[in-house]
């Protein structure tokens, strides 16, 4: 049978954009924002994202493309000696990632089921019933359940392939994520509290970044890779279903930019409501988000419905970028041991189920899952290829990303450099940093 593709040029960007946007951009990034002191991170992300995630998301496109093989097949296609082995990096990454990201995306549904059943009163009498609230959402039993149904969402979409499943998935999923996130930006504007947490958010204190560059250069490294769903295979995938020669550097931009202009925009969202509740953005840590956030949705106006709405969002988002770390190892089965896609998406999809189990039993999984995933694997991940399209095969790189494009001149040049150096010594310094905490 021959390998499927995409049955649009726009089908492979929206997925690849809801790939990216997701949990990162909406869970993480202001819980590591209000870590690293605000606007100084913003900044440092920023440049991160232009600087070495533009020409990685590349960097995996042409490996895709040139290859129209899964990771594991791709790098052995193209390596030799270890490179061969490093696409396995890849399926360990996702088996990963996509186990406590379906945790923690089960907790996203179960908010937004607690809205339309009770309202988040019950979590904002105070502090410790917020607390209270969560730890019950997070842990036991109701974790496990909303686990479960997000991975079998996961599951259903990938099995049902890449045209009638993922594509038509994104197709939905993602123009919804973009109305939701503007209503609810929109709506934070009308806050009165907005001022102040614009101000927070925007205006970037130098001193910050000098003190605590040590800290905010890993993060916000990690951070980038993380949100462009970069270091584990996921662009190498979808590109490997391209079926066609096109402008990658215009797809690459596009994606970047969304996914950028969406976790900006969530900015816009998150911190007025925490502002108007009278909290400031700390850093409480993963669960933070679930418990200031249900506080301001008892304090702000309608705030039930607004509750309501951002967590659907937030499901939706997580889930179009879950697929896409399940088509990663799926596309392994098919592609490397012939095996029949609904089979492979759900055995495997049981599999990483069953690895998220410990986190619904204590949070301090998550952490040592989140850590390891995004400050090594993906970086490392990253590293690799980077070194690997720069150093090993740079001419094969260059040739396959003109192809839809033309002779690219000297910004062929400019890209293969920026893959040989920036990536590489941020990677190493990110690497030395984190290390050393
Ligand atoms: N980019 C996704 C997000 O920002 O939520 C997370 C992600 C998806 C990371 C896929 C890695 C990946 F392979
Ligand atoms: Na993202």
């Amino acid at each position: 049978m021959a390998r499927e593709t995409w049955a649009t040029r726009f089908g492979f960007i929206l997925a690849a954009v809801g790939s990216a946007v997701g949990l990162g951009n909406i869970w993480r990034f202001p819980f590591i924002t209000g870590q690293e002191g605000g606007s100084a991170f913003l900044l440092v992300y920023l440049l991160f994202i232009a600087l070495i995630g533009f020409p990685a998301i590349l960097v995996e496109f042409v490996i895709g493309r040139r290859t129209e093989r899964n990771p594991v097949g791709a790098l052995r296609d193209l390596g030799s000696g270890i490179w061969q082995y490093v696409g396995w990096l890849f399926v360990i990454t996702g088996f990963v990632i996509l186990a406590y990201y379906s945790v923690v995306a089960g907790w996203f549904l179960r908010y937004m089921l607690i809205g339309i059943t009770d309202g988040y009163a019950a979590g904002a009498a105070d502090p410790e019933a917020a607390e209270l609230l969560f730890g019950s959402v997070s842990t036991g039993l109701d974790s496990l359940l909303f686990h479960a149904i997000f991975m079998a969402f996961v599951i259903a979409i990938v099995a049902a392939g890449i045209r009638s499943g993922i594509e038509v998935a994104v197709k939905v999923m993602v123009p919804a994520i973009i109305v939701l996130l503007l209503g609810l930006a929109a709506y934070g504007f009308t806050l009165d509290a907005s001022t102040e947490a614009y101000a927070y958010y925007l205006s970037p204190d130098f001193g910050v970044i000098a003190e605590n560059w040590t800290s905010i250069l890993p993060a916000a490294a990690g951070q980038a890779f993380f949100t462009l769903s970069l270091g584990m295979g996921v662009m190498i995938t979808y590109a490997s279903y391209l079926g066609e020669d096109r402008n990658l550097a215009e797809d690459a931009g596009i994606i970047a930019g969304l996914d950028t202009l969406i976790a900006v925009i969530v900015g816009f969202v998150v911190f007025p409501f925490l502002f108007a509740a009278g909290l400031s953005p700390g850093d409480g840590g993963a669960g933070e988000i679930f418990v200031s956030l249900t506080a301001a949705f008892t304090e702000i106006p309608a705030g039930r419905v607004i509750g309501i709405v951002f967590f659907a969002m937030v499901g939706i988002a997580a889930l179009s970028s879950a697929i896409s770390i399940l088509e990663v190892v799926t596309s392994y089965l098919v592609d490397e041991w012939n095996l029949k896609r609904v089979p492979a998406a759900a055995g495997l999809g049981v599999a990483i189920f069953l690895l998220g189990v410990p986190v619904t039993v204590d949070l301090i999984f998550l952490d040592l899952l989140d850590l390891f995933a995004d400050g090594v694997l993906l970086v490392l991940g990253a590293l690799l290829l980077a070194i690997f399209v720069g150093w090993v095969i740079p001419e094969v790189a260059r040739d396959e990303l003109e192809q839809g494009i033309g002779d690219l001149g000297g910004l062929g040049t400019a890209w293969i450099w920026a893959v040989r150096v920036p990536i590489v010594v941020v990677v190493f310094v990110s690497l030395y940093l984190g290390v050393l905490d």
